[in-house]
């Protein structure tokens, strides 16, 4: 819709998890490492971790788009099966096609399966996203499933991808065994701040940006302290700020399009927070003549023959009119 206006060929901040807008920060270029190694060399369990909208599944379709096809792939992008159908949807990702079966002749099938593609030298990996959700009866089974091995290698390269609750779930002693087996672990972070800028600029370029200067320096600040780098957070915004500067016929995007945004997005507490902000000095000034009351009435200066008196009366009246003020403010 606003590609057009900014001379872009296609919208360059959509959430979905495209290898082709991958940009790879330090940490990114790790994790991808620790994939690809963990691929290549065979190293049976590798667990990767990172918060919400780091780019786990990102990473996960670039190195499927990179494999070669000596390597077969299942892809478990939802681990919330039961046993049986985790192992049936596993075997179907392989390609064997067949009849449902029961869980011990998937195992059994899978494990020939596992044995017919080692005699043909091709490499057998299950990457399984979202694994904090894995039941952890079925974190057993895929366990069980990596115990197929010859002297020299595993013949189950075993992927898990999740949140950072993953590793709280792997902690557990009764994984001990499987934790053991985990060569490889790598925990994304979020981009610093020089990182988002390149990724602001990566992304527009490959939807086709000729000048990349659409968000202001400033912008790009307030970007960073409201995302802390997390990428989906980044494209959300920052598509949203492309919309209202396209509606408002702004062909560089500042900061205050960005608070707007951040404002909306957050559901109007940014506005109540602001409302809040105006008063402020009114309520500071209102609990210090609160204090002094109360000190005058109750503390050292309290003087019987003066708590009557016409200072303490226009102080009283004082205050009714700063309490009345504020009723009024809030209210408007
Ligand atoms: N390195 C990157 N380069 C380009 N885009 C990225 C990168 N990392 C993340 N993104 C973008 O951020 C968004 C979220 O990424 P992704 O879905 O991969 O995160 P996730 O870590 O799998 O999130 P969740 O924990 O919710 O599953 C996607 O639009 C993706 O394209
Ligand atoms: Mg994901």
């Amino acid at each position: 819709m606003y590609a057009n206006f900014y001379n872009l060929k296609e919208k360059p901040f959509e959430i979905t998890p495209d290898p082709r807008f991958l940009y790879l920060s330090q940490s990114h270029r790790e994790a991808l490492a620790h994939l690809v190694y963990a691929v290549k060399e065979r190293k049976g369990f590798t667990v990767i971790t990172g918060e919400v909208g780091t780019g786990k599944t990102t990473l996960i379709q670039t190195l499927l788009s990179r494999l070669d096809g000596a390597t077969r792939t299942a892809y478990v992008f939802n681990p919330n099966l039961g046993p049986t159908d985790f192992l049936h949807y596993v075997c179907q990702d392989f390609g064997l096609r067949g009849q449902k079966r029961s869980k011990g002749q998937y195992i059994s099938y899978l494990q020939n399966f596992l044995m017919d593609c080692y005699a043909k030298n091709e490499n057998v990996v299950l990457i399984i996203d979202e694994a904090q959700n894995l039941d952890p009866n079925l974190l057993e089974e895929v366990r069980l499933l990596t115990n197929s091995e010859t002297p020299k290698s595993k013949l189950l390269q075993v992927i898990l991808m999740g949140q950072p609750e993953l590793d709280a779930v792997l902690d557990n002693f009764k994984f001990r065994q499987l934790k053991q087996r985990i060569s490889l672990r790598y925990h994304m972070k979020p981009l610093n701040k020089g990182e988002m800028k390149k990724y602001i600029t990566y992304r527009l370029i490959r939807a086709g940006a000729k000048d990349t200067r659409i968000f202001t320096p400033k912008a790009v600040d307030r970007i960073y302290r409201y995302t802390k780098g997390i990428p989906r957070l980044i494209n959300i915004i920052c598509d949203n700020a492309l919309l209202s500067g396209y509606g408002a016929d702004l062909k560089m995007i500042g900061d205050r399009t960005i608070l707007e945004v951040i404002h909306n997005l957050d559901g109007g507490r940014l506005k109540e927070w602001k409302k809040f902000r105006r008063l402020l000095p009114f309520l500071i000034i209102f609990l210090f003549l609160i204090g002094l009351a109360l000190l005058w009435q109750l503390g050292p200066f309290r003087k019987t023959d003066l708590r009557d008196s016409l200072e303490m009366q226009g102080a009283k009246d004082l205050l009714q009119r700063i309490y009345e003020g504020l009723l009024s403010k809030i209210s408007g």
